[in-house]
């Protein structure tokens, strides 16, 4: 379930970088530069980045590109790990179903999730 917040106020001394517009499951939504797919995925108010075979929920764990937890489809390519991925102008994310289809996608693309062996 997606509730989308408003984003937190920049601390003070900080400044965000320009605006950039990406679709996140087809939907167009505001991003900044500077921000990992994960922190606009997190501002976009869903948690989860992915689901595993089984259906099972996954999203940001480590946060720093060690676990592949939070696999997500950038621009077509599957496994990508969003907290490691920055966010650019256009940028198509979907959350990813199983070992690598766009949320939605059914079983018929390619790809696969690389840190792990399928589960369930
Ligand atoms: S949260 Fe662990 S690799 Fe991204």
């Amino acid at each position: 379930m997606t509730v989308r917040r408003p984003r937190l106020p920049a601390p003070r001394g900080l400044e965000r970088g320009p605006a950039v517009t990406i679709t996140v499951d087809g939907t167009p939504t505001t991003a900044y530069v500077g921000e990992s797919v994960a922190a606009a995925l997190l501002a976009d108010g869903d948690l989860s980045t992915r689901t595993t075979s089984g259906g099972e929920p996954r999203g940001l764990f480590c946060g720093m590109g060690v676990c592949f937890d939070c696999l997500v489809v950038v621009d077509g390519v599957p496994g990508t790990r969003a907290c490691v991925t920055w966010v650019r102008e256009d940028m198509e994310v979907s959350r990813q179903d199983g070992p690598g289809f766009p949320r939605g996608a059914g079983d018929g693309g390619a790809g696969g999730d690389p840190g792990r062996a399928p589960a369930g």
